[in-house]
């Protein structure tokens, strides 16, 4: 089935203002491929899939269908071309329920005009679920799901209607890894059928598995298209950034200050008798399991649950939130993982949403001083490489990954006195992911206490001092991290010491 074009776009332009997204891009796809789609953020691929998806309009560019030019004007035209979406942001609505999120913007099949028939779409939206193999109650409010549910209530949504192309937008950022293996298998599957599927990732390793063409784009334009036996993960990351990557982890910190937080045998619905210390200066990784109850332990020290018994003690003080907000109050910050979702006001500038957290710092008598909000915020962004043309943009403009970097400046505009971070690379391009791991790193150095999940464990081994492990909500080891490797992490993780 090679070589076969199911899909072709020439001169496909798109700017904005004080951007040009992208730049006349050309490029082709083969029915029965697994096409990769990488750059770094800001580089055009949600752009370019948008325009596919009738979501955004191109200024210049054609499109071919099975070698007839098309127009998509709407997803309408779009669904009717074969072309099917799993868009970069979830766009859940969270009000609805499962069922009438994975139908949210399709046509859904009707008895009599104008009544919908929900018998047809509950036995679809089971069949798609099964075909994923996930259990998720139909009738659910999507808000009651954890952020892996609600991932996969969007990629359900992705095969509400069957087509030729299959367009996949960092479908797996928030998946676990059994889940992710899920997709792959559909992915797997649907190349079999001839179909074919335009995957964009950041996680190169997973392209360089399921792909078999691999695109990279650079600042709106495509620089290089390979089949993939002949690209590495180092030729992929120097052809997308257009330099070699020195990635190396920052040093670490053999000798941090006093304790910042301690948790005395702390307990709820979820955690189970834990008991922690994190000094000043010190990075904290929490190891375990997919549903050991690392999010939860985070949870529970921000305030969103409550303890049922236990002490928690900042700075030597009680500390027992409410809420989050009592949390941050008291200099205890979460970056969480659906940061779209919790982290910015989408339609507020950029330089609003990175110094929200600190007017308190950067108001003077009452008022706000506006050019200085501004400036510490460019500086703060640039820190992070945030890729924009100007800061008084609204956040929704910037694209996915550099909306993630914007809620982490916004973070180290002000260091808190402790930061969990709840997976902070997810997302983000390998370029600006080692800047991060510094920016992490000076934050401990300025006598910040910091704890870290993370389900990639190269992060883990390479940004912490010392490694709490959970399982199944109970502490089972509190280690230095020296020595550690793959092994030794995962045998720790399964709860067994070697
Ligand atoms: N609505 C918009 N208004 C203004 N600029 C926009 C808008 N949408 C996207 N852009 C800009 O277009 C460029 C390309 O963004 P795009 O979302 O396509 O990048 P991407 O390759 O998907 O990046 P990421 O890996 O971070 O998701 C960015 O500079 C972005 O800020
Ligand atoms: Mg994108």
């Amino acid at each position: 089935m090679a070589d076969v074009d199911v899909l072709k776009i020439t001169n496909l332009g798109k700017s904005y203002p004080g951007v040009q997204a992208l730049k006349g891009v050309n490029l082709s796809f083969r029915k029965g491929e697994v096409h990769g789609l990488i750059g770094e953020n800001g580089a055009g691929k949600s752009t370019l899939i948008k325009i596919l998806a009738g979501v955004v309009k191109s200024d210049t560019g054609e499109v071919f269908v099975g070698g007839q030019s098309v127009e998509i004007k709407n997803s309408e035209d779009a669904s009717q071309a074969g072309l099917c979406f799993i868009h970069q942001e979830l766009n859940l609505v969270d009000y609805f329920n499962v069922m009438e999120n994975i139908f949210l913007g399709h046509k859904y099949p009707h008895k009599i005009i104008p009544l919908i028939d929900w018998k047809v779409l509950k036995r679809k939206a089971e069949e798609i679920l099964e075909q994923l193999q996930v259990k998720i109650p139909l009738k659910a409010p999507v808000s009651y799901l954890s952020a892996v549910d609600r991932a996969m209530v969007a990629i359900a949504r992705g095969f509400a209607v069957s087509g030729e192309i299959y367009f996949m937008d960092e479908p797996a950022t928030a998946l676990t890894d059994i889940e992710k293996e899920k997709l792959f298998t559909v992915i797997e599957n649907l190349k079999n059928q001839g179909k074919t599927v335009v995957y964009v990732s950041h996680n190169l390793d997973d392209v360089l598995r399921i792909t078999d063409r691999i695109t990279v784009m650079r600042d709106g334009t495509v620089v290089d298209c390979w089949p993939t036996g002949k690209m590495t993960r180092d030729s992929l990351i120097s052809s997308m950034i257009g330099r070699n990557l020195e990635s190396a982890f920052p040093g670490k910190n053999s000798n941090p200050g006093q304790i910042v937080f301690k948790a005395k045998g702390i307990n709820n619905k979820h955690i189970h008798n834990i008991n922690m210390e994190v000094h000043a200066g010190e990075i904290l990784g929490i190891g375990g399991l997919v549903g050991s109850g690392r999010t939860e332990l985070l949870e529970l020290i921000f305030g969103v649950t409550s303890l049922t018994s236990g002490h928690m003690l900042l700075d030597e003080k009680d500390y027992k939130p409410a809420s989050p907000k009592a949390a941050i109050n008291k200099g205890i910050v979460l970056v969480p993982e659906e940061r779209r979702k919790q982290g910015l006001v989408l339609d507020r500038s950029i330089y609003e949403n990175i110094s929200l957290m600190s007017l308190n710092h950067l108001a003077m008598t009452g008022f706000l001083d506006h050019k200085k909000l501004k400036k510490e915020s460019e500086e703060a962004g640039r820190n992070v490489r945030l890729k924009t043309s100007n800061y008084s943009n609204h956040a929704g403009t910037l694209s996915g990954g550099n909306q993630q970097k914007v809620v982490f400046a916004k973070t180290v505009l002000k260091p808190p006195r402790m930061l969990m971070l709840d997976e902070p690379s997810k997302g983000v391009d390998v370029g600006a992911r080692f800047e991060i791991y510094s920016i992490i790193r000076e934050l401990a150095a300025s006598g910040t206490a910091i704890i870290i999940v993370s389900s990639d464990f190269n992060e883990i081994l390479g940004l912490a001092d010392k490694i709490l492990f959970i399982k199944e909500g109970k502490q089972t080891f509190i280690i230095k991290n020296n020595n550690m490797d793959q092994e030794r992490y995962l045998n720790y993780c399964y709860g067994r010491a070697k």
